[in-house]
């Protein structure tokens, strides 16, 4: 019942040229079976938005805030988003919560700022290395899930992202067992909060998911597509990922 979402999380990555990929894309994907969106940096959004219409494959954004509009230098609301084509948005991603200091609750504010504007937020979480380690993992994600998924009537619109901070840009991938392990505690998590509307979110696995390991990931119950980053840039690594969600 739920359909597999494949999302390409470009980071602070990307130029024309890549944007040419975007059209590629575009027409070789006529009739997917999957969803499929990407998520450029801001000021490619509209170019993006432009090579991608007409076709199948969604826009998204890396991030917004939380208000509508005001004084917040630098920042995009969901509803700019909105209006520059974007389906999407990635919110709370560990790089975030890293660089910025960014808490559960802001990320909470800003998922709810993006099913506001009707965008899909891709709702972000994972555990550091030491938290693994130290066997927090499940607490960690069932605290930040709990902390950063937003009350809201639509919980269809809600995706969640378990991307274990150890497997990002790392190209150590979490076994299948790791990523069963905390899928199955995150959809017990929201079915407990949510009831059956929980089986309408999607769960995305992420970090270092490659051509070669998509298939044994897809594989996995309760895992729902993925959250791509440094195979999402070019077309021929990014394709056989959206082949194997299909
Ligand atoms: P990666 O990044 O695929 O390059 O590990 C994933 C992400 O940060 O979303």
């Amino acid at each position: 019942m739920r359909r597999n979402l494949v999302a390409g999380n470009w980071k602070m990555n990307g130029s024309g040229e890549t944007l040419a990929g975007l059209a590629e894309l575009s027409r070789t994907n006529q009739s997917p079976t999957c969803d499929i969106a990407i998520c450029p940096p801001f000021p490619l959004l509209p170019a993006g938005a432009t090579a991608l219409s007409g076709g199948h494959i969604a826009l998204g954004a890396q991030d917004c805030h939380a208000a509508f509009s005001g004084a917040h230098t630098g920042d995009v609301s969901a509803q700019m988003l909105a209006e520059a084509g974007c389906d999407y948005v990635i919110v709370g991603h560990s790089e975030r919560r890293a660089a910025y200091g960014e808490t559960d609750a802001n990320v909470a504010a800003k998922a709810t700022a993006a099913t506001g504007a009707g965008l899909q937020p891709i709702i972000c979480l994972g555990e550091t290395i030491d938290q693994r380690q130290s066997g927090l993992a499940l607490d960690v994600v069932s605290e930040q899930l709990k902390g950063s998924v937003p009350e809201t009537e639509d919980a269809s619109r809600l995706v969640v992202a378990y991307e274990p901070v150890w497997a990002i840009g790392t190209g150590e991938v979490a076994t299948v067992t790791q990523i069963a392990e905390v899928h199955d505690v995150l959809r017990a998590n929201l079915l407990d909060r949510f009831g059956a509307r929980a089986e309408q979110i999607r769960l995305l696995y992420g970090g270092s998911v490659k051509a070669n390991n998509a298939k044994d990931i897809f594989a996995v119950a309760n895992v729902d597509g993925a959250l791509v980053g440094g195979a999402s840039l070019q077309p021929s690594d990014f394709q056989p990922i959206i082949d194997a969600a299909t």
